[in-house]
C-alpha cells in the first residue's frame, strides 16, 4: 500500500483525504465533500468490494497487445459471487447485487487523471452518485456506500470526471452492474448460462492495435492529456468554423488533429468496429432454449436499430430498470447510448447450425441538420475518422445454435408489477418543466446554459417528496442531433413523445412501456417524463449520455430541495 493509500475512516470522512493527497498527486485540489450521507460509522455493509481503475493491457487482435484502462474489483466481505470478472476484456467485472444490500465500494483510481465512479441507473445519495465534484487524483480512494434500493434490472457503473468521461469510458472503464430481487427470482425466467449479457460499443483501432480516439487521450498519451494535437497543419485557414469541417483533406491527414477532434466533440465519437463485451469476435454459441439477453449500448455516442436478420420480431422483457409489465413485440428496437433492453430470445425450435445475427438496421435522422449543414451523408466518414457512418447497416453479434437440449421454459405473460407515479399528483402538470437543447458558439447546453460544477439555475430545484412532467425539447433550429438524456437518481416514466419530421424511421422502436432513466430524443422531438424526487436531497445531474456532449457540456445539476 502507498502512503496515498492508507487513509483512515476519518480521512473518508473528511471528504476522501483529498487535501494533502490532491497536493501530493499533483492535482487541482477537488472540493472536499461533506461528511458522506450514508457512510457513518454505524453503515454495516452486507458486501464490501474493493474496485481499482488502472492501466492494463489485453490482447483483443492477433499482434500486440492493446493498452486500455480497466477495472478490476475483489470481494472484501460478502458474497464472493458479487463480483464476477470477464477474462479477456477490458471490460470491468459484472457486479452482482441484491435489492435490500448494504454495499461498500473502496474504489482506487491508479489513472494519471482523476476519476470518479457513476452506479448508472442506482437511487442513491448524492454523496454517493460519483459526481464530477467528488473526483479524487492519482492514488486516492473514495469510499461509496448505499443500501441497494432499486428493484432488479440491468445497471451500469463508468466513470464521471469533468470533461474526462468519454476518454474513461472509451479506454476501457465501464461494467455492468445486475441487481436481482424476489419478484425477478419468483419467475422462470432463463438463469446461469441462459441469462447473457451483452454490451455493445464500437472503437477505432490503429495499425498497431491500439485504441483511435481525440488526440492526446489514452493510456498510452505522452504527456499533458488535455488534448494536445498530434497531427501539424489542421488549421481552419479563413474559411470559418464550417469552411473548416468541409475540409475532408485537413481533417484525414495524418489522423485526427484539432479540426477532427473539434468536429468529434461536437457531433460524438462513432468507431468502425463493433466489439460485444469488449471482445471483437462476435460469434455466442447458444443451445436450443430460451435465453435472456440483457442488450447494454455502452458506446460513447452511436445509437443502435437493433433487429433480428431473419425478420423474426424481438421480444422485449426489460428496459434501464428491469422487468416490464407483459412482454412486448417490435420488429425493431432503437437504443441509443446508456439505454438496456432486455429480450426473450427462444432458439428452442431452430435446427442445430442455424446462425443468427443481430443487426443495427440503417435509420436516417440521428444526426439532425447538422449534417445538412456539414455537406451531407458523405461526412460521414469524416466523423471520428470513422468509416461506419451513423445510422449505417451493420452486423452487431451472431448466435449460432450449437447445443441440443431437452426441456424449455415458457415465456410468462405477466412478468412484474409496477405502481407508477399518477399524472395527476404531477405539482407541475399544468406546466412542465422544459429543456431545451441549445448550441451556441459551439457549446451544447439546456436553455442555454453548459456545465458549472456546483451551480444549480433557479429553474433547476425541485422539492423532495414531489412528482414532476420534465420535457425535453429538442427543436433548437439548425443545429440538432439525436440526444439520449440521461437523469441522475431517477427512474422515470416517458408520457408522451411529439415527433418532429426527421424520426420517422426510429418511432417503432422505443420501449416506453419500462422504466427508464435514459431516453432517445430526436432531432424535432420533444419528449414527456414523469418523475418522482424521492428519499434524497441534494445535487444531481441531468445530461446527454452522448459522451463527447456530456464532456462538452451538455450537462446540468439540478438540486432537490428538503
Ligand atoms: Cu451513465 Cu451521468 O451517466
Ligand atoms: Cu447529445
Amino acid at each position: 500500500m502507498t502512503n496515498h493509500e492508507s487513509l483512515t475512516r476519518r480521512d473518508f470522512m473528511n471528504g476522501v483525504g483529498m487535501g494533502t493527497a490532491a497536493l501530493l498527486a499533483g492535482f487541482p485540489q477537488a472540493q472536499a465533500a461533506p461528511a458522506m450521507q450514508g457512510a457513518s460509522d454505524t453503515f454495516e455493509p452486507d458486501v464490501a468490494l474493493e474496485l481499482i481503475a488502472l492501466p492494463r493491457s489485453v490482447s483483443l487482435r492477433p499482434g500486440r497487445a492493446t493498452s486500455v484502462w480497466s477495472y478490476q474489483s475483489r470481494v472484501v466481505k460478502g458474497d464472493p459471487a458479487s463480483v464476477q470478472a470477464l477474462p479477456d476484456s477490458y471490460l470491468g467485472p459484472i457486479l452482482r447485487l441484491r435489492r435490500g444490500q448494504k454495499v461498500r465500494i473502496d474504489f482506487v483510481n491508479r489513472l494519471d487523471q482523476p476519476s470518479t465512479v457513476h452506479w448508472h441507473g442506482l437511487h442513491v445519495p448524492d454523496t454517493m452518485d460519483g459526481h464530477p465534484r467528488f473526483a479524487i487524483g492519482r492514488g486516492e480512494r473514495y469510499r461509496y456506500e448505499f443500501e441497494v434500493r432499486n428493484r432488479a434490472g440491468t445497471y451500469w457503473y463508468h466513470p464521471h470526471p469533468h470533461g474526462h468521461t468519454g476518454e474513461q469510458v472509451y479506454f476501457g472503464l465501464a461494467g455492468l452492474l445486475l441487481v436481482s430481487d424476489e419478484e425477478e427470482q419468483a419467475l422462470p425466467l432463463p438463469r446461469g448460462q441462459y441469462d447473457l449479457p451483452i454490451v455493445i460499443q464500437d472503437r477505432s483501432f490503429d495499425d498497431g492495435n491500439q485504441l483511435r480516439y481525440l488526440s492526446g487521450t489514452g493510456p498510452t498519451a505522452r504527456g499533458d492529456a488535455s488534448g494536445a494535437p498530434s497531427a501539424p497543419g489542421n488549421t481552419m485557414g479563413g474559411r470559418g468554423m464550417m469552411g473548416g469541417m468541409m475540409s475532408r483533406g485537413a481533417m484525414m491527414s495524418g489522423g485526427m488533429g484539432d479540426m477532427g477532434d473539434m468536429m468529434t466533440r461536437m457531433m460524438g465519437f462513432l468507431g468502425d468496429t463493433i466489439l460485444v463485451n469488449g471482445r471483437p469476435e462476435s460469434l455466442i454459441e447458444v443451445a436450443t432454449h430460451p435465453y435472456r439477453l440483457r442488450i447494454l449500448n455502452g458506446s460513447n455516442s452511436r445509437i443502435y436499430k437493433l433487429a433480428w436478420q431473419d425478420g423474426r420480431p424481438l421480444t422485449v422483457i426489460g428496459t434501464d430498470a428491469g422487468l416490464l409489465e407483459r412482454p412486448v413485440h417490435k420488429d425493431y428496437v432503437m437504443l441509443a447510448p446508456a439505454e438496456r433492453v432486455e429480450l426473450w430470445a427462444d432458439f428452442s425450435k431452430d435446427d442445430l447450425g442455424t446462425q443468427l445475427t443481430m443487426m443495427s438496421l440503417a435509420f436516417e435522422g440521428a444526426m439532425g441538420r447538422m449534417m445538412d449543414m456539414m455537406g451531407g451523408g458523405s461526412m460521414g466518414d469524416a466523423m471520428g475518422g470513422s468509416s461506419l457512418a451513423a445510422g449505417a447497416r451493420f452486423p452487431i453479434f451472431t448466435v449460432k445454435v450449437a447445443r441440443k437440449l431437452n426441456g424449455s421454459l415458457e415465456l410468462p405473460d405477466r412478468l412484474s408489477a409496477i405502481s407508477w407515479p399518477r399524472l395527476q399528483d404531477a405539482v407541475n402538470r399544468a406546466k412542465p418543466r422544459t429543456f431545451r437543447i441549445t448550441m451556441a458558439q459551439m457549446q451544447w447546453g439546456f436553455n442555454g446554459r453548459s456545465f458549472e460544477m456546483t451551480a444549480v439555475a433557479p429553474t433547476e430545484v425541485v422539492k423532495l417528496g414531489t412528482t414532476e412532467v420534465w420535457e425535453f425539447a429538442n427543436d433548437g433550429g439548425m443545429m440538432t442531433m439525436a440526444h439520449p438524456i440521461h437523469v441522475h437518481d431517477q427512474q422515470f416514466q416517458v408520457l408522451e413523445r411529439r415527433h418532429g419530421a426527421g424520426s420517422s424511421g426510429v418511432r417503432d422502436g422505443y420501449v416506453d412501456q419500462g422504466w427508464k432513466d435514459t431516453v432517445l430524443v430526436m432531432p424535432g422531438d420533444r419528449v414527456k417524463l414523469l418523475m418522482r424526487f424521492a428519499d434524497y436531497s441534494g445535487l444531481y445531474l441531468y445530461h446527454c449520455h452522448m459522451l463527447e456532449h456530456e464532456d462538452l457540456g451538455l450537462m446540468r445539476n439540478y438540486r432537490i430541495e428538503a
